[in-house]
């Protein structure tokens, strides 16, 4: 489908990857109600593909996405963000069962670094600017800003930079563990498309499974983690994707995915 706001392709060597670039340059990529309609529509569209194995996000090479909009956001009262469901159309985004890479360059202001923390892996251009400036301008980060800075990076990282407002580069999003990687700016698309690959020769059953075992890590206590990670584990023994995937081991070939 034709979107407003966002372009939907699918690429790499298998045309296994779904590649989603915010467009709405005019604005930095604000992320008005639009445009995260569009981005959830597009995501939940490459989720059902069948021959999708893993997504990326990403805008441009000025910005990822400077924030929720302002504009349309500012004269909200209360009541009417509750009753219209201010920002519910986001969390799409962080239900979709296959991994998704956000590959940031430029601003990833507010929304926009809440956006690629609600994807599984972050891959930065060296010339990204991260930040939470919401204080700046009278609110709060709304869309998991105070809660997956501080489970990624830690307490005093997550006040410092939700408190401040105050903006940090790719290698300090790196150095925090915040971003897995920066990659110069105009190879950044090349290199999240090439993980997502990597990741989509995999079997999508299986990833399914890893990433929702991954996710348990933020939502349990360790020993409940472990034990849900054991369980599946124990429970991946019942698919044909890992007598494939061993046998192929054992006649050093390669696996062919059965996604059963
Ligand atoms: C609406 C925005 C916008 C935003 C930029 N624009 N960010 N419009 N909402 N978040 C618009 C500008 O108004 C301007 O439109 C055009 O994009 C270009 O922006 P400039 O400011 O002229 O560009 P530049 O000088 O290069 O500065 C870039 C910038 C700055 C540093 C990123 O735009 C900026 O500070 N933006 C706001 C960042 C921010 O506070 N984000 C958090 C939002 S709150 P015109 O029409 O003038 O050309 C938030 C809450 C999240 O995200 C909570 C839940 C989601």
């Amino acid at each position: 489908p034709k979107y407003e706001f966002v372009e939907a392709s699918v690429v790499g060597q298998n045309s296994n990857v779904g590649l989603v670039r915010l467009n709405r340059p005019k604005a930095l990529n604000a992320l008005c109600d639009a445009l995260v309609d569009d981005l959830a529509s597009a995501v939940k569209l490459m989720d059902k593909n069948t021959s999708i194995g893993a997504i990326v996000i990403t805008g441009s090479e000025k910005a990822f996405a400077a924030g929720a909009d302002i504009k349309e956001m500012k004269d909200g009262s209360f009541a009417s963000n509750v009753t219209g469901g201010l920002l519910q159309g986001w969390a799409e985004i962080s239900k979709c069962s296959k991994p998704i890479i956000a590959a940031v360059n430029g601003y990833a202001l507010g929304g926009g670094c809440e956006l690629a923390m609600m994807c599984d892996i972050i891959y930065a251009g060296d010339k990204a600017r991260f930040g939470q400036p919401e204080v700046t301008i009278g609110t709060i980060p709304g869309a998991g800003g105070t809660q997956r800075i501080a489970r990624s990076c830690g307490k005093s990282k997550a006040m410092e930079i939700c408190l401040t407002g105050n903006q940090f580069s790719a290698e300090e999003a790196e150095r925090m563990g915040l971003v897995s990687k920066v990659i110069p700016a105009d190879k950044l698309v090349d290199e999240a498309v090439k993980l997502g690959e990597k990741i989509a020769s995999h079997s999508p059953l299986i990833i399914a499974l890893c990433k929702e075992s991954v996710n348990k890590a933020f939502e349990t206590s360790l020993a409940e983690g472990l034990s849900f990670e054991k369980r599946i584990f124990h429970a991946t023994f019942s698919t044909n994707d890992q007598k494939e995937g061993m046998q192929a081991f054992i006649d050093k070939k390669a696996p062919k995915w059965t996604r059963s």
